[in-house]
C-alpha cells in the first residue's frame, strides 16, 4: 500500500503518494537499525543541548529522555516494532517517541536534520567498533610475535619470485607480516582520531540557528573535536572511505599471509599443517584437507576491496552537499567491518594452531641458496662484490655442468675460478652460519630477530597500557 500525505515526517509538502516500490527502494531501516543505540545517544545529547539553549523546558527534556530510554529498552528486549513508513532509524525513533510521549517529541528535531544526525550516528558507531577491531588486531600480532619467539631456531627457504632465494628464520617470515600489521594498528589509531569529530549541530547544510552548544554536545558524546564547517560535516564521508581503505589494506596483508601458508601447506611443500579446526574436507575426495580458512581470508580481501572501490565511485560523482547516494555508505561500512572482524579472529586461530614441520623446512634448504654466501666469502677476502658475484655464478655453472651440488665442488675446482678460495670455504656450506651473518638491524640473524621480537613486545605493551 502506498503511503499517503501526512504519514511521513517530511510529508507536509507532498500531495501524491509514494510508489510502494520507491518506498522500499528509499528505505534504509533494514540496514541502519543497527545504529539504534548510537541514534538514541545522539538524540539524548541533542535534547539536553536544546534544553540548555532554552528550546525545551526541563519537563519536556525529561519526557524526551524517558521516552528515549524506553525505546532503548524495547531494542534491548527485542520488542521495538518497525512500522510501515519507518524510512530509517531516525524516523522510526521519532515516530515511536511521539507515540510514547506525545507533543514534546516534535521538538526534538529543532534545528537538527537527518543529514547531521546520520553522520553523527555513524561516527558514534565507529567510536565503539574501532577499539574492538584494534583488540582483535593486537591479539593477532601478539600471537604471531610469541610464535616467532618460540620457533626462532627453525630455518627454511626464503623466496623471491617464488624461487628459493636465501635461507631465513621461520620467525623472520612471521615477523615480516606482524610488522605490516603493526602499521595497520597505527593507521587505525590515526583514523580513530579523525572519526572522533562531531558533526551534530550542522543542520541540513547551513548550520544551527538556535545557539546550540556544540562543545557541550561533543563532550556529552565523547568526541575529541567539533567539525569546522557544516557543509563539509554533513556530506563528508572521508572517515568512511578511510576505514574502508584500512580494512582493504589490512585484508591485503592477511591475504598475503594466507597465500604463503596455503602454498606452505601443500603436499609439495609440506612446511606446515593447518589444524583441523580451520580446515575442511572434500565431499568427494577422502584424502583432501583444504585450507578453507585461509582461502576465505584471501577471497574476502577481494570482496572488501571491491566494496571500498565501489564507495569511492559513489563519492566521486557527487555535487556538494548531502545527496541520497550517501545512504549507500552504511551497508558497505557494516559489511566490511563484520568481515574484517571475523577475518582477524580466524587468522589468530589459524596462526596459533598451525603445526610447523621443522624437518621438512630444513630439508628444503639447498646449497644453491648459498651462492650469495659464496660471493660474500670472496668479498670478505677483499674481492669487489661484482667480481665475487660473477665468480660465484661461475661456480654455480660448474656445479651444474658436473651434475653436483654447489657444496660438492672441490677446493681445486673452486681455485680454477679464484685463487682466493681456501679450505675455510667449507664453512660457507652451513645454513645456520648463513643466517647468522645478517646481524644488522632488520636481518635474519638470531640477535636481530630477537631484537625485532623485543621491539614488537614493547610496542604491544605500550598500546595495551594506553
Ligand atoms: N537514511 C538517510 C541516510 O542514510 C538519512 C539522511 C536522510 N537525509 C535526507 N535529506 N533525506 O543517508
Amino acid at each position: 500500500m502506498a503511503s499517503s500525505e501526512g504519514a511521513k515526517l517530511w510529508g507536509g509538502r507532498f500531495v501524491g503518494s509514494v510508489d510502494p516500490i520507491m518506498e522500499k527502494f528509499n528505505s534504509s531501516i533494514v540496514c541502519d537499525k543497527r545504529m539504534w543505540a548510537a541514534d538514541i545517544r545522539g538524540s539524548k545529547a541533542y535534547a539536553k543541548a536544546l534544553e540548555k539553549a532554552g528550546l525545551l523546558t526541563k519537563t519536556e527534556l525529561d519526557q524526551i529522555l524517558n521516552g528515549m530510554n524506553k525505546i532503548s529498552e524495547e531494542w534491548t528486549n527485542g520488542t521495538f516494532q518497525i512500522r510501515e513508513g519507518d524510512e530509517d532509524i531516525h524516523t522510526a525513533h521519532e515516530r515511536r517517541l511521539k507515540e510514547l510521549i506525545g507533543e514534546a517529541a516534535g521538538k526534538l528535531h529543532t534545528g537538527r536534520s537527518r543529514n547531521d544526525q546520520v553522520v553523527t550516528d555513524m561516527r558514534l558507531w565507529l567510536q565503539d567498533e574501532i577499539p574492538v577491531l584494534m583488540g582483535h588486531l593486537q591479539q593477532l600480532i601478539k600471537t604471531m610475535v610469541e610464535r616467532a619467539a618460540a620457533e626462532i631456531d627453525i630455518l627454511f627457504p626464503g623466496y623471491t619470485h617464488m624461487q628459493r632465494a636465501q635461507p631465513i628464520r621461520w620467525s623472520h617470515w612471521i615477523l615480516s607480516h606482524a610488522v605490516a600489521l603493526s602499521r595497520d594498528a597505527e593507521r587505525l589509531e590515526e583514523i580513530r582520531k579523525r572519526t572522533n569529530v562531531l558533526p551534530l549541530g550542522s543542520g541540513a547544510i547551513a548550520g544551527n540557528p538556535f545557539k546550540i552548544d556544540r562543545e557541550f554536545l561533543s563532550k556529552e558524546l565523547q568526541f575529541d573535536a567539533i567539525s569546522l564547517n557544516s557543509m563539509d560535516a554533513t556530506s563528508g564521508r572521508d572517515f568512511v572511505a578511510e576505514i574502508l581503505f584500512w580494512c582493504s589494506l589490512c585484508q591485503i596483508h592477511l591475504s598475503k599471509i594466507s597465500e604463503d601458508l596455503i602454498i606452505y601447506s601443500t603436499k609439495e611443500f609440506g612446511f606446515v599443517s593447518l589444524s583441523d579446526a580451520y580446515s575442511t574436507g572434500s565431499s568427494l575426495m577422502p584424502q583432501k584437507k583444504n585450507a578453507d580458512s585461509l582461502e576465505l581470508i584471501r577471497g574476502k580481501a577481494g570482496t572488501v576491496l571491491g566494496r571500498f572501490t565501489g564507495f569511492l565511485v559513489t563519492l566521486k560523482g557527487l555535487p556538494s552537499t548531502y545527496n541520497k547516494d550517501l545512504q549507500e555508505d552504511k551497508e558497505t561500512m557494516f559489511e566490511t567491518i563484520d568481515t574484517i572482524t571475523a577475518v582477524l579472529q580466524v587468522a589468530s586461530g589459524v596462526i596459533s594452531t598451525l603445526k610447523v614441520h621443522e624437518n621438512v623446512m630444513e630439508k628444503a634448504l639447498s646449497p644453491d641458496m648459498l651462492a650469495t654466501d659464496l660471493a660474500y666469502y670472496l668479498v670478505r677476502k677483499k674481492m669487489p662484490f661484482r667480481d665475487a658475484h660473477s665468480a660465484s655464478g661461475k661456480a654455480v655453472y660448474l656445479a651444474e655442468q658436473k651434475g653436483i651440488g654447489l657444496n660438492q665442488l672441490s677446493l681445486d675446482d673452486l681455485k680454477t675460478i679464484s685463487p682466493l678460495f681456501e679450505s675455510d670455504v667449507s664453512k660457507v656450506w652451513n645454513y645456520t652460519n648463513s643466517v647468522e651473518q645478517y646481524t644488522s638491524p632488520g636481518g635474519t640473524a638470531r640477535s636481530s630477530v630477537t631484537s625485532q621480537i623485543e621491539q614488537l613486545r614493547a610496542w604491544l605493551k605500550r598500546r595495551q597500557s594506553t
